[in-house]
């Protein structure tokens, strides 16, 4: 078991800037983190991210970024003042350009983790082949992770299935941020794979990702405190 913290991460996956803003006051005092993905953030930019981050969340922006070393590094770098604590980059961009975008986030954005996606788990053994990657999705997975910290990332987004081969596998302060989270009793919506609460965390996630089972609550206030007290919970059991 590990010795990690696990905190809740809310995917504020909503359409629309206003209904955003309302499902955030609502949870204010309820939540710490939010993510930020390519849906809001192409639509409403760095200002909404700026006006998240003044309601008093922590962001995590959730770009994936993939590109030249060059590119990513620049893209980092646009990032300089802007109010992200976590940013989300594609491992199979390559050692270069994770230690490109590692050198400008210390530079631009010193306080700012950059997260590396390995296998994006839409994508199974079949898929993968038809990229001309041969190998099992989680030898891949491990291959890429060992590539990630060797190149000086600290943290990881991973599947909550990997957690326990990761945790053995990464140096022990290593972050791993886990999506597929559902308390008990929750629609598993169409996420294939799904571990509660309280089972990532004593698996070794550092944060969990919640979308749904919050934002489609009758009563997301309570709905992010009871996940929050499972992670704490579960805390008090490692
Ligand atoms: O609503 P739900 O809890 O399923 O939201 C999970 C969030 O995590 C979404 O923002 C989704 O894009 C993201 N995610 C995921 N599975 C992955 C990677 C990211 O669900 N493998």
């Amino acid at each position: 078991m590990s010795k990690h913290d696990c905190k809740l991460i809310l995917a504020l996956d909503l359409p629309e800037r206003l209904s955003a803003l309302k499902m955030l006051d609502t949870l204010s005092g309820s939540l710490e983190w939010v993510k930020i993905g390519l849906q809001m953030y192409l639509r409403y930019g760095a200002d909404f991210v700026r006006e998240v981050a003044g309601m008093g969340f922590k962001i995590f922006l959730d770009l994936k970024l993939h590109d030249i070393p060059n590119t990513v590094a620049s893209a980092v770098d646009s990032l300089q003042g802007l109010p992200v604590s976590m940013l989300t980059i594609h491992t199979c961009g390559g050692r270069e350009m994770m230690e490109r975008a590692l050198k400008s986030a210390g530079d631009a954005n010193p306080d700012m983790l950059l997260l590396g996606v390995t296998v994006l788990t839409s994508l199974n053994a079949q898929a993968l082949a038809e990229t001309g990657v041969g190998r099992s999705p989680e030898s891949q997975v491990s291959l890429l992770a060992r590539l990630a910290c060797d190149s000086g990332m600290k943290g990881l987004v991973c599947s909550p299935l990997e957690l326990p081969v990761l945790r053995r596998e990464l140096p022990p302060d290593t972050v791993l941020v886990t999506p597929g989270v559902r308390p008990q009793g929750c629609s598993a919506d169409e996420q294939k794979r799904v571990m509660t609460p309280a089972v990532a965390a004593l698996s070794g996630a550092s944060f969990i990702v919640v979308g749904r089972p919050i934002l489609k609550s009758g009563n997301p206030a309570e709905a992010a405190k009871n996940i929050a007290l499972e992670l704490e919970t579960a805390k008090g059991n490692l």
